[in-house]
């Protein structure tokens, strides 16, 4: 695994496994169980240590399933991060969702806690007086947001006790608003990190002529080229979400992959080509 420093001396994983649509949607689906327990097992057999979730998937439910496998793990070799919904920004409810996080995880603190998404309804100030007591408990270690504008994440920034770590937006070789609308500098000009959430498309950068192009020449995948593209852009990190042990394996060894100057410029230029 390759990582990225954080301000309180901990490290990121670069690429870790998303969860969203694992048992279930925005309900528990308990028909998926065992194909997601299995999944997760063998992420993390092969070597995946940061795993990506919110109190939002599947009900809660994909938190209780996540807390079934790493019980079985030495908790200090894993990095979890969760998210808040934007339905419990209120003081009190930010303490309750987390406390509730951490019961179906199973576990005593969370490495990352973020806003999931932003709520103008509720002042950002109130809800950081929770984040940033949940660090003073010890119950989170660092805090983040995500789906957050410019203007939120320097706000957001500014309230944050300790240093914000991360804002966590769609960011993709076929999606750059995020690079475009200037929340990739700023993140870079305050040692923050984006973390690039849908980087394969789905798998649709499968169906790019000039990522196909670059894979054979590399010896690798389309997916690999789109997530190698991602890790090895100063201050990006990314989480890719599959149930399929094959796919899990081909992402990850996407951190053995290199590009060259004229892959980057190719990649960076893909938005102009096209499919
Ligand atoms: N903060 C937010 O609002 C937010 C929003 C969306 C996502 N996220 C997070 O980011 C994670 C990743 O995003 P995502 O799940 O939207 O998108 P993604 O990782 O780009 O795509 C996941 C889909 O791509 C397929 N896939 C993965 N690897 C593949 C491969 N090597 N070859 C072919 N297909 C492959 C998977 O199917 P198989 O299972 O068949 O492999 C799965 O259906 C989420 O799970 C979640 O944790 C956060």
């Amino acid at each position: 695994m390759r990582y990225r420093n954080l301000p309180d001396g901990s490290q990121i994983p670069v690429i870790g496994l998303g969860t969203w649509r694992m048992g279930g949607g925005t309900e528990p689906d308990p028909t998926e169980d065992a194909s997601v327990l299995n999944a997760i097992h063998a992420a993390l057999e092969m070597g995946y240590t940061h795993i990506d979730t919110a109190e939002m998937y599947a009900g809660g439910h994909t938190e209780e399933l996540i807390g079934q496998v790493i019980r079985d793990y030495e908790r200090q070799s894993l990095f979890i991060t969760s998210k808040v919904w934007h339905t419990n920004l209120s003081y009190p409810a930010v303490l309750r969702a987390c406390e509730n996080s951490l019961r179906r995880l199973d576990t005593d603190y969370l490495d990352l806690y973020l806003i999931h998404w932003p709520n103008s309804a509720v002042p950002l100030e109130e809800t950081f007086k929770g984040l940033n007591e949940l660090v003073e408990t010890g119950k989170v270690r660092n805090l983040g947001v995500s789906n957050f504008d410019l203007d939120l994440l320097e706000q957001a920034r500014q309230l944050s006790a300790t240093p914000l770590v991360t804002d966590q937006v769609p960011y993709s070789v076929l999606n750059r608003t995020n690079a475009q609308n200037g929340i990739l500098a700023y993140c870079q000009q305050y040692g923050m990190i984006l973390t690039a959430y849908t980087p394969v498309e789905k798998g649709r950068v499968h169906e790019l002529a000039a990522l196909n192009a670059l894979a054979r020449k590399a010896g690798a995948t389309p997916v690999q080229i789109a997530l190698s593209w991602l890790i090895n852009q100063p201050n990006v990190i990314t989480i890719t979400k599959s149930l399929n042990a094959a796919h899990l394996r081909e992402n990850l060894a996407a951190l053995k992959l290199g590009l060259g100057e004229d892959e980057l410029a190719i990649l960076d230029n893909l938005a102009e080509i096209g499919p």
